[in-house]
């Protein structure tokens, strides 16, 4: 990679960046941070790669959610397995390729640097990473402590997802006892069931045929993601790493032959504080230090692009960040709005179809469809998440093109943030259980819904063009 270092990107013009008056804090805690282990493995970023590549390629669904910011508080057992449940039932009409927005979701971007908070302007709470959320000019300080102890709440979460995970949290032959009874409408719940005793029929059979013995019925992968927002604590976790399988391909000392050589170097860059990380829209400038830095980095990325992205320069940053064009290596998470779709997506996909690129085209139905209610209540309407899911799913089929999967803000919890759904919430309802410390989340049941209407869309769409739906 041309001049790339992973600190390359401090040469550049840097948007969001975090001013610490405590530069030798700073310098101890990226000290610390390098000297400790990775999160994740390459053999993990790269079996995520392969299912993205599949995903472009229309062949699996990608669903990713989580809270909009994760804090500290939220490592507990009840939240962690609250929300990988909620991911866990959410389904879709192919394989799905799930990506949790957790271990890590912490640093937020900011429309301003300041806020006044009952009167006093003080520093924006800038996430658990970087500042404290009570409103004090002290605790708004960034406390270049929080680096170390961000590091240690995702290996906690990541620790908590892999052990529940692998001790059969997903086990398929008892999706009844997930709980899922009372949470959902009853027509929902009679589609879950009927869906449940299929699978539980094709156990049967693998079980009396004797194909059920090794772990990959009990067991599924769960990934995490989050903003590659804070620049310096992902530095400190990017390790040059050995690419796994690659050994035995690289040519050998006593060997000419020019077949022996390959495109896939001894090692890479690999971003470790997650599997996959992505550019939020604020900070996607092409010559700029967020491009930058993932540019250089081996991970699949996700790149946020909202109605200010010209066709144009989205080629070219595509062209910047995969320059190999990689299948599925890079996603677009698409975030225009109900209203603004229409007139932006299509242009988007016409310039990455002639550009030659492969991306996995995601729909972040979330981030374009905010509103404030009249009482000054950050909320976002079923409705319109739903109306920019479909019209994705219907721009990208009349353009040749897949809609990959979607990108959701959403929380196992029974929270009142988001209005409508079949449990008919209403703005007035908004304040019974209003926690979120930033943008408003689909609740479980919400969440839910909305991935059965989707499949459904889908399957809708697959009939309609004659062909085979399961
Ligand atoms: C987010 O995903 O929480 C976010 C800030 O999104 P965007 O960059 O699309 O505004
Ligand atoms: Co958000």
């Amino acid at each position: 990679m041309e001049d790339w270092t992973p600190s390359s990107w401090a040469t550049k013009p840097i948007k969001q960046d975090v001013v610490y008056d405590d530069t030798e804090g700073v310098q101890a805690a990226l000290n610390k941070l390098q000297k400790l282990p990775p999160l994740v493995t390459t053999q993990e970023i790269l079996n995520l790669k392969k299912s993205l590549r599949n995903v472009a390629l229309g062949k699996a669904f990608v669903l990713q959610g989580g809270d909009c910011a994760e804090l500290f508080d939220y490592c507990n057992q009840d939240m962690v397995e609250a929300k990988l449940k909620l991911l866990l039932q959410m389904s879709a009409n192919k394989p799905v390729v799930r990506i949790a927005r957790i271990a890590g979701q912490f640093a937020k971007p900011r429309s301003s640097p300041m806020e006044v908070v009952n009167g006093v302007e003080m520093p924006s709470f800038r996430g658990d990473n970087i500042n404290g959320f009570a409103a004090t000019a002290e605790s708004r300080r960034p406390d270049p402590s929080r680096l170390v102890s961000a590091y240690f709440h995702s290996a906690a979460t990541l620790n908590y997802m892999r052990a529940s995970l692998s001790s059969g949290l997903a086990d398929l032959h008892s999706p009844l006892d997930w709980g899922l009874g009372h949470v959902i409408t009853p027509s929902i719940k009679e589609k879950y069931e009927r869906i449940v005793s299929r699978v539980k029929d094709a156990l049967r059979f693998m079980h009396t045929v004797g194909i059920d013995t090794d772990r990959g019925v009990e067991t599924v992968d769960i990934f995490t993601s989050h903003e590659g927002l804070l620049l310096e604590y992902e530095q400190s976790l990017t390790r040059l790493l050995r690419n796994p399988h690659t050994t035995t391909l690289q040519p050998t000392t006593t060997s000419t032959s020019s077949t022996s050589t390959t495109s896939t170097p001894l090692q890479s860059y690999y971003a470790t504080s997650a599997h996959f990380l992505w550019i939020g829209d604020r900070t996607r400038q092409l010559d700029g230090a967020h491009v930058e830095f993932f540019r250089g980095i081996a991970n699949p990325i996700g790149i946020k692009i909202g109605p200010s992205m010209t066709p144009d320069d989205l080629v070219r940053l595509l062209d910047v960040v995969n320059p190999t064009r990689e299948i599925g290596k890079v996603t677009l998470i698409s975030r225009y709005g109900a209203a603004k779709i229409a007139e932006h997506l299509p242009a988007h996909i016409a310039a990455v179809q002639r550009s030659g690129h492969l991306p996995v085209w995601q729909c972040d139905p979330m981030h374009g469809n905010t509103q404030t209610t009249p009482t000054g209540v950050k909320t976002r309407h079923f409705s319109d998440i739903l109306s920019e899911l479909r019209q994705a799913l219907e721009i990208h089929r009349s353009a040749g093109s897949f809609l990959g999967g979607m990108h959701l803000e959403l929380t196992g919890e029974a929270v009142t943030e988001c209005v409508g759904g079949a449990g008919g919430l209403t703005e007035e309802g908004l304040g019974e259980r209003y926690t979120t410390f930033c943008d408003p989340r689909l609740n479980e049941k919400q969440a839910l819904e909305l991935a059965f209407l989707v499949a459904g869309f889908y399957r809708e769409m697959d009939d309609a063009e004659g062909m085979n739906s399961i």
